[in-house]
Parts: C-alpha cells; sequence; structure tokens
C-alpha cells in the first residue's frame, strides 16, 4: 500500500516539542486531569471508582456510558449507532477502510485534514479534490461539487467545521450538499472534531449524521473536549454503516483502553462546562487575532467563523516553510506553512491556546515580519 506522506503530521513531529509559543497547535487549551476534576462535582468518588478498576480490555466498541454521552451530542442518535475508535483519526481511517475499494471514486474538500483524502487514495480509489477558495469564503461551490460527481462516486469528504479555514458549512448549504449526494447514492463523511467550537452564540449546525441517511459524522475528545491525551473520538452513523465498520475493526483495534473511556465518560457528564469554558477561550482569543490581523499590513484572513484554527494570508517574499522554521529558530514561535496544505503563501494558525502564549506569539510574528519588511 503505498501512501503520501502526512505533511501536516510530518511537521509537528519535527518540530513540535522545539516550540515555546505553539500556535499550530489545534486543541482548546488541553486540561489535566485536576482541571478536569475541578469542573465537576464529585472528584473523590471519581478517583476512587477508577483506582479500583481491573485493567481488562473493558467494553469493546465503548462503555455504555461513553456511548451513552456521545449519543446526546446528535438529535437521533441511539448508542447502539456510536462506535469508539483511537481519537478522530481512528475514527475517520475506520470508515475509510471499512467503505472505499479499489476503483471507487471519492470527492473531498481541501485544504483539509489531509487523511480525508490520502488514505482513499491508498485504498486505490480515484479522488477529486474539491477546492475551498478564499473568494468563496472557504466554502464548497455546489455547481463545482456536481461537476466532479461520476457514476462511480461512493463517497463525499466534508469538514465541519474546517481545519485549517475556520469556514462553516451551515445548515442551508449542508442540505444541499445533501440533496448532491443523495442524487448518486454517495455516502458523506463528514470530520466534525470541531463542531461546537462556534464563535456567534445564535449558530446552531446540523450534524451530517441527523440530516442524512448514508451520512456519517466522526468526532473527537481532543479539541472541543481538551483531553487529546485520552485518544479517544468515534462515529456516528447508521446501525448498517457501524456493524460494517464493526467487522473492519477488529483486525484492528480491541478496545480503546478502559481508564481512557473512563474519564471521557466522566467528561461528557460536564460537558456543558467544559463548552463554556473553551467557547469563552476561543471566542476571547479569536477576537485578539482579529485586532492583530486589522493591525498588521502584511497579513490579510477570511475571519474563521468557528473551530481553533485560522489560515492566514501574508504578503511578505518568504516561502511558508521558511519563515514558519525561522520563526521557529529565532522566536520559538511555531506555525504550519501553508506548504503542507499545497498553499504557498498561507500560514495556519491555531488560535485557541493560552491567551498569554497567543499574545506573544503574535507579537513576536509581528516582529518577524517587520524584520523582513526593512530587510526586503
Ligand atoms: C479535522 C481533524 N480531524 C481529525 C484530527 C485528529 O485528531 P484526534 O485523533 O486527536 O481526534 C484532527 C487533528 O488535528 C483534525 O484537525
Amino acid at each position: 500500500m503505498n501512501v503520501k506522506e502526512f505533511s501536516v503530521e510530518k511537521w509537528m513531529n519535527t518540530y513540535e516539542m522545539e516550540a515555546k509559543y505553539n500556535l499550530a497547535e489545534t486543541c482548546v487549551d488541553s486540561l489535566s486531569l485536576s482541571k478536569l476534576l475541578a469542573l465537576s462535582d464529585e472528584p473523590d468518588e471519581f478517583f476512587r471508582s477508577l483506582f479500583d478498576k481491573k485493567l481488562t480490555y473493558g467494553y469493546i466498541d465503548g462503555s455504555p456510558y461513553f456511548k451513552e454521552g456521545i449519543s446526546k451530542l446528535y438529535k437521533d442518535m441511539a448508542p447502539e449507532n456510536i462506535l469508539a475508535m483511537n481519537g478522530g483519526i481512528g475514527a475517520n481511517f475506520l470508515v475509510l477502510y471499512s467503505l472505499i475499494k479499489p476503483g471507487d471514486h471519492v470527492i473531498s474538500v481541501w485544504p483539509t485534514y489531509q487523511q480525508l483524502c490520502s488514505v482513499p487514495e491508498s485504498f486505490g480509489a480515484d479522488v477529486s479534490l474539491l477546492k475551498l477558495k478564499p473568494e468563496n469564503n472557504f466554502l464548497p461551490d455546489l455547481d463545482e461539487l456536481k461537476s466532479l460527481i461520476t457514476d462511480k462516486t461512493k463517497l463525499i469528504c466534508l469538514n465541519n467545521p474546517n481545519n485549517p479555514t475556520g469556514a462553516l458549512i451551515e445548515e442551508e448549504l449542508l442540505m444541499e450538499i445533501v440533496e448532491i449526494a443523495s442524487s448518486c447514492d454517495a455516502y458523506i463523511l463528514c470530520d466534525e472534531v470541531y463542531k461546537g467550537l462556534y464563535h456567534n452564540d445564535n449558530l446552531t449546525v446540523p450534524s451530517i449524521v441527523d440530516i442524512y441517511e448514508k451520512g456519517i459524522s466522526t468526532g473527537s475528545m481532543s479539541k472541543v473536549f481538551s483531553l487529546a491525551g485520552l485518544r479517544l473520538g468515534w462515529i456516528a452513523a447508521q446501525k448498517d454503516i457501524i456493524d460494517e465498520c464493526c467487522k473492519h475493526r477488529d483486525y484492528t483495534t480491541i478496545s480503546c483502553g478502559m481508564l481512557d473511556d473512563i474519564i471521557a465518560s466522566h467528561a461528557l457528564k460536564n460537558y456543558n462546562k467544559i463548552l463554556e469554558r473553551n467557547l469563552s477561550l476561543v471566542k476571547k482569543n479569536a477576537s485578539i487575532l482579529e485586532n492583530w490581523v486589522e493591525n498588521e499590513p502584511f497579513i490579510n484572513y477570511i475571519k474563521p467563523k468557528a473551530g481553533s484554527t485560522a489560515f492566514l494570508k501574508y504578503d511578505l517574499p518568504v516561502p511558508s516553510e521558511k519563515l514558519c522554521i525561522d520563526l521557529l529558530n529565532n522566536y520559538g514561535t511555531f506555525l504550519v506553512p501553508g506548504k503542507c496544505f499545497d498553499m504557498e503563501g498561507w500560514l495556519r494558525i491555531g488560535y485557541a491556546c493560552d491567551t498569554q502564549v497567543l499574545k506573544k506569539g503574535l507579537s513576536n510574528l509581528s516582529e518577524y515580519i517587520n524584520k523582513i519588511k526593512k530587510t526586503a
């Protein structure tokens, strides 16, 4: 099996540990166990139950507590519609491994999490990219989507909210995409790991699985719950799709780790408190970023509507990878180059980190820009 290098993951693996001001990270400022428990009503009881557990494989496809908690995040899902996997990355992989065969046609939005295109390609699918363009606010163009459909189209991959752009496909547009998918009987896999991180309080956007029979939603404890260390994600789908995934899962995953499941189930009980903490941080930091962009003449962006990342367009005579390496070496500030998304002249910023880290990282980027402009 031939697979392309996963550019963003390679970038992160190579440099992330050197970063003092990590603006490449996409999680909302991660929680420690003690911070998670401080948000909860029953920490002593929780720890006792944790320490007394025998460390078996635990529940194979996710505990009833976990699946029940996750099912409540959807309008119309029962616990049997939920399948636990190792992170959103494991959930996406299992869906693709279960559905895609050589010769299938897959359409995926781009830029996005590269896994959604490169994994189906590695399974022998013919993959078409539906380019998200700044002039269209990084939203899918429906005529272009229609023009990509063939009689072999099996799956359309979306990522809503989108990493890296922070664009959000709202209900009306999502319904039109569903109509197009339905016209060719294609599945839609929607990676929803940033779901709920909306910058406008009045926004609600449905999960694909709640509006389309062949819709498959993937989610994760990493971003919205700030618990990436748990390595727990899930698939939400109709039962026949979950069954197909279970058949394939037996070859890759026995269970996801009972300690991770117990901690995740505990976090789910405190979902509202965690979301409140995280929305407040995301909105505060997004407005700091907006202010900074407005005052930085060589940077522009399409203001993100959701998620924890934004895509910055810069006007400097430096390739994106060199810029990011210089910035890391000289200022300890870490970003992701547009090159990782085949988009030169752009940078991905993750702004949902600690606010002081964001402020210092942005001021370092300003210093770097001024230095370049003086010498150019
Ligand atoms: C869109 C998207 N999907 C999936 C993942 C994988 O995250 P995890 O496996 O931690 O849930 C990421 C991580 O950055 C992501 O941005």
